[in-house]
């Protein structure tokens, strides 16, 4: 019972798809805010829908003790799987893998637990399963999290620029090492088919080359820059590739999952395969760095922590407005809700018009075309 003799509301919380920095923050936030409000209790599923459906019994109950202080933490407390689809969730009948959907015994089970409303912080994919749910009558609200920042309809997903921060000082690190032995260093980031990782730390960092899944690119005008820029004397250079960056007329280094029910193709290796081809082509000792998931751990940076607080109120808002199937996005410096279904209606890369693209190029930044 609140202070006025009412039922306590329930509100459940779950984070799902790959961690990244600032998940914390938001837990954090949503409990503040709902003890502030003082008609709501929060509650977390431990790795997502998995948690709900496999281990009810282990939903925790989140007070302003449990979340003190986890702001400045990496990762989530609430842990996560990029897998375990409730719409098409993995599982072994008489012997053979085979998906089920079992979306609405997940929703029957949220309403037996006295849960009114629930908020899931995720990525594209997330919210594509949050969608469902809304439409088979769950009250839901959506958080935008990943460090790939491309979610539809949000400026800024948490996690992003945190990921940016790490990739550019990893980046400004291999700097020395490629001058002091004449050295073209390759670094690989993640960010799927979108290039705003890429793109933010090789401005950052001023490197010469950055290659993004948005524009295939072509080996010739990589030989062509590393050639003049070696030829003019700078006896070195840095190379910026996304992990979803393709050759024109190639295709992205990628293979399938031994997990069984992890749904997306791990993406990975086309630096290797760019630095092979520059060594070949123009006798240059070349080196290759995977950042891999160094870029999804750390503590959030300011921006992320801010982000974070403020969606995570923004959420809590919407849950306590009956506002479901909407979360709230940072568009043009202002957070505001869109709908779950406008946020997943599309994927958001660089548009080639974007002025980071105008901007490098005018600094002589080779973007592989
Ligand atoms: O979506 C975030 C991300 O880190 C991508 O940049 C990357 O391709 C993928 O997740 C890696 O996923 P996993 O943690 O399952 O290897």
């Amino acid at each position: 019972m609140n202070e006025v003799g009412h039922r306590m509301k329930k509100l459940l919380l779950l984070t799902s798809g790959g961690d990244c920095p600032g998940l914390n923050g938001v837990i954090r936030a949503v409990v503040k805010a709902a003890e502030h409000d003082g008609n709501w209790q929060v509650y977390g599923s431990r790795r997502a829908y998995c948690g709900v459906l496999e281990k009810p019994n282990d939903i925790i109950h989140l007070t302003s003790e449990v979340v003190a202080g986890i702001h400045v933490r990496g990762g989530t407390i609430l842990e996560t799987v990029n897998k375990g689809n409730p719409t098409a969730f993995p599982a072994e009948i008489a012997g053979e893998q085979v998906f089920i959907d079992r979306s609405d015994e997940l929703i029957s089970i949220v309403k037996q637990l006295g849960f009114d409303a629930v908020i899931n912080i995720g990525g594209d994919g997330s919210h594509r399963i949050s969608q469902h749910l809304f439409e088979h009558g769950l009250n839901i609200v959506g958080v935008p999290k990943t460090i790939d920042n491309d979610l539809y309809g949000t400026d800024y997903t948490i996690g992003f620029q945190t990921a940016v921060d790490t990739a550019t000082e990893a980046i400004d690190r291999l700097i020395p090492t490629a001058q002091s032995h004449n050295r073209v260093i390759v670094t690989e980031v993640m960010g799927r088919d979108a290039g705003w990782i890429c793109l933010h730390s090789a401005i950052a960092a001023g490197a010469e080359v950055a290659l993004i899944p948005e524009i295939p690119y072509d080996i010739e005008a990589i030989k062509a820059k590393l050639k003049s820029r070696f030829d003019n004397g700078h006896g070195f250079a840095n190379i910026v590739i996304s992990e979803g960056a393709k050759p024109v007329a190639g295709s992205v280094v990628s293979k399938q999952s031994s997990e069984f029910g992890y749904e997306n193709p791990v993406l990975g290796g086309i630096a290797e395969q760019l630095a092979s081809q520059i060594r070949i082509a123009l006798d240059l000792d070349v080196r290759v760095t995977v950042l891999g998931h160094i870029q999804r751990g750390g503590t959030p940076n300011a921006f992320d922590r801010v982000l974070a607080a403020e969606f995570g109120v923004q959420a809590f808002e919407l849950v306590k407005k009956g506002q479901f199937g909407f979360i709230p996005v940072s568009k043009e410096g202002k957070i505001k809700p869109i709908s779950l279904k406008a946020a997943t209606s599309e994927y958001r890369v660089i548009p080639l018009e974007h002025s980071l693209i105008t901007s490098a190029r005018a600094m002589g930044m080779c973007l592989g075309d």
